[in-house]
């Protein structure tokens, strides 16, 4: 089965999981498609995830869909959200940094989009709460999709036939800003990722993953202290604690220790907000992290964990895309990440072996969708 049809699938089972009083039209449907959750998620996903204020309706789900790969959606027709959000790659673009409209190279490495129905914040740095009100952040970001407001957005979608009607018919209304961001917000909640080796040897087939991988996932939960922030249990198989932590990536750049400094200052002053806001235009100043839209000492340098899944396909690394193979990251958590005034206390080197390396780059391979391996191929 291709990944188009397992989608047009999974939207069929959000019509039948939705649809309290299932008709028999629904039922055939479910039999005709024979879909479930990918194996290794939660099987309550539709019941828990999917906000009461935004319904997953098919209309919605493909009016979602069609925006998402529009790129009449960016200031000059040549970006949309999928040239970045690349669904081969894992919803990433195989970029260090990301590449918006005119060759503008922003700041931060894309993120993958599988799984974002359950993050609790988007982001690297968390700053928005919803996927509705993420989709339309990229809209207006001078250095991704570039118009200057979401008015203009608007305008120009209200000039093609085609939304007006599509939006009348799934919002019985105009096209707006909120309507928008809640279509691609529909959309992407069909965007999950598990069924990986890894998922099938801990449902309980001890010869999905090599021998090395098996030591790998050992050395990830003992000493290497991986799952301390990549955790994972079969209620919440996500491979991160969502929170946010300081692992030095961001000491990458060669203004962070004096723009850190000025930050620990600001935020102890009563101008926190204003003197941190400041600091985001700066060069370098979206290395601050989450200080970024907490304002709190501790989350200078700070980024969300970012999930495991599906990294073979969704290099490089790291929120600044600073290491090109997963030997670089785990030869970065060997050294105890870098040091900067504000590391999490955690990191300290791990002395592993050669071996131990390269079986815990092995776990995290298996770690990839079996059904985006076989599109690689
Ligand atoms: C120019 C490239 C680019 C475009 C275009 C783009 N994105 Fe992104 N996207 C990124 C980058 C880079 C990040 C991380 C930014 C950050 O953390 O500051 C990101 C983050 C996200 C996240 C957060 C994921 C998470 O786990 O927190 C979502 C959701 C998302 N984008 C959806 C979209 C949607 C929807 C569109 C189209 C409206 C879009 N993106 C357009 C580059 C892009
Ligand atoms: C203290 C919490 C913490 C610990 C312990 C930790 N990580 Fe991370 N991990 C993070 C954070 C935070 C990031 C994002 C850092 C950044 O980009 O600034 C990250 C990023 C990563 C990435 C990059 C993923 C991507 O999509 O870019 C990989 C791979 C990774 N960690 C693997 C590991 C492994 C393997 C271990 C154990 C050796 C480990 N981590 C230990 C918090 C942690």
């Amino acid at each position: 089965m291709n990944f188009r049809s397992v989608r047009i699938s999974i939207i069929l089972l959000f019509a039948i999981a939705g649809l309290v009083f299932c008709t028999p039209e629904f039922k055939a449907q479910q039999r005709e498609t024979d879909e479930r959750i990918p194996l290794g998620l939660p099987e309550d996903t539709w019941k828990y995830y999917v906000p009461r204020n935004n319904p997953m309706e098919r209309s919605k789900i493909e009016l979602g869909r069609k925006l998402f790969s529009d790129k009449r959606l960016s200031a000059d027709g040549t970006v949309s959200c999928e040239t970045c959000h690349k669904e081969e790659l894992g919803f990433t673009d195989g970029r260090s940094v990301a590449e918006g409209i005119k060759g503008r190279i922003g700041t931060r490495n894309s993120m993958s989009l599988f799984n974002v129905i359950f993050n609790p914040s988007q982001f690297w740095d968390g700053r928005s709460d919803t996927l509705e009100e993420q989709a339309i952040q990229p809209l207006i970001n001078p250095l991704e999709m570039g118009n200057a407001s979401h008015d203009e957005v608007v305008r120009r979608l209200r000039s093609i036939d085609e939304y007006c009607r599509d939006f009348q018919q799934v919002f019985g209304g105009e096209i707006t800003a909120v309507r928008i961001g809640m279509a691609l917000a529909a959309f992407e909640r069909t965007l999950l990722s598990a069924d990986s080796a890894f998922d099938r040897f801990f449902a309980g087939d001890a010869s999905a993953i090599s021998d090395s991988a098996r030591r790998g996932f050992a050395v990830f939960r003992g000493r290497g202290r991986c799952s301390r922030c990549h955790s994972f249990n079969e209620q919440r198989p996500f491979f991160t604690d969502f929170m946010y932590h300081n692992t030095g990536v961001a000491a990458n750049h060669p203004a962070f220790e004096t723009l850190a400094r000025s930050a620990a200052a600001a935020t102890e002053s009563d101008q926190a907000k204003e003197l941190i806001d400041r600091m985001a235009k700066v060069d370098g100043g979206q290395e601050l992290g989450r200080v970024l839209s907490s304002y709190l000492l501790f989350d200078i340098g700070a980024y969300r964990t970012p999930s495991l899944r599906n990294l073979a396909i969704t290099s490089p690394y790291f929120h600044d895309g600073s290491a090109k193979t997963l030997a670089d990251v785990v030869r970065f958590y060997n050294g105890g990440g870098r040091t900067n005034p504000n590391l999490e206390e955690e990191l300290h080197p791990l002395g592993l072996t050669d071996e131990e390396q390269r079986d815990l780059v092995t776990f995290l391979e298996s770690l990839t969708d079996e059904r985006l391996r076989n599109k690689q191929k």
